[in-house]
């Protein structure tokens, strides 16, 4: 199958790159190749690749940055996959765009299915659920995968933090009410890739099973290096962050069980392979 990536260079994206490699032809985009805010830029390039499939995984990432620049965030987050999705409209291609569990407001106390209602609480949710809502306006042939807390090799993130602080003695920060889904980014990347030749549509959640606070994943990720270091334990108030976080955006894969596809391991599996992979070798 001929697949269009945009962001193919991101934590996800890189990886989806290297498991389809071999299966499928896949072209992969970074910023420096095309501006998914330029439609124009988008447009010519699906019109001249023509490819069956196109894989978003672009975006503004930093919640942070996002809430002090949410012109910069609707622009990618939002505008971005909404010209990806008028030229897969025109030029007949499955879009199968990314998002993330924080569409969600935090205030349940059990995981999230594709089923319930987004209620975001930061301009990166927001800007998050905009870019589904074009997606679902503009193609009928749609895929939208949310997924959570990524973890993988591309780039740095807060399990490489607390490994690095593990490893100086240092101490780690560990926020007790943020909950979610820990996801390695190669469980993701193959479940993509299992389901990109289904000819499905709607939205689905794309996490590896069971959830867990920052504390929890600080501890689990402790005991897989067998080292300790000392944890301050802050509430999100204490933290003091320029955006809100959900405070529980756990997800459970529904759509994907209701199609019996949900082949996602569990988290504290999935976090065991990645550290022993990068870390322990
Ligand atoms: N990371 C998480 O914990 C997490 C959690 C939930 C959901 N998600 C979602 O999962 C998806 C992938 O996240 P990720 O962590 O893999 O992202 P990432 O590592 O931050 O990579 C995002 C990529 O987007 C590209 N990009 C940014 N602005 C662009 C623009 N204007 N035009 C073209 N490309 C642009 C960048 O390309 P260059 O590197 O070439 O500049 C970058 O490689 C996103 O949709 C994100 O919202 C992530």
């Amino acid at each position: 199958m001929k697949v269009v990536m945009f962001g193919g260079n991101g934590l996800l994206g890189s990886d989806i790159i290297k498991v389809c490699a071999g299966e499928h032809e896949v072209i992969s985009l970074g910023s420096a190749d095309v501006n998914i805010t330029d439609p124009e830029s988008v447009y010519n390039l699906i019109k001249a690749h023509k490819p069956e499939a196109v894989i978003n995984s672009a975006a503004m990432t930093d919640v942070d940055k996002c809430e002090l620049n949410p012109d910069m965030a609707y622009r990618i987050n939002a505008m971005g996959p909404k010209n990806i999705a008028i030229a897969c409209r025109d030029f007949n291609a499955r879009m199968i765009h990314i998002s993330t569990d924080y569409v969600f407001d935090g205030k349940k106390d059990s995981p999230y299915d594709e089923f319930e209602q987004v209620n975001p609480v930061n301009v990166y949710g927001k800007s998050k659920v905009a870019g589904e809502q074009f997606v679902q306006m503009c193609t009928e042939r749609f895929m939208i995968i949310r997924t959570a807390w990524i973890f993988g090799t591309r780039r740095k993130h807060f399990v490489d933090y607390v490994i690095d602080a593990i490893n100086k003695g240092e101490e780690v920060i560990a926020v007790k009410d943020m909950v979610s889904s820990p996801t390695y980014s190669l469980d993701l990347a193959e479940l993509i890739k299992e389901i990109l030749p289904l000819n499905q549509a709607g939205i689905f959640h794309g996490v590896n099973k069971g959830y867990c606070s920052r504390v929890q994943m600080v501890e689990a990720i402790m005991k897989i290096m067998k080292k300790q270091t000392r944890v301050q334990v802050l509430s999100q108030s204490q933290w003091k962050k320029p955006a809100a976080r959900p405070v529980f955006s756990a997800l459970k894969n529904y759509h994907l069980q209701l199609l019996d596809k949900d082949s996602m391991p569990g988290w504290r599996d999935a976090l065991k392979r990645y550290i022993r992979f990068k870390y322990v070798a």
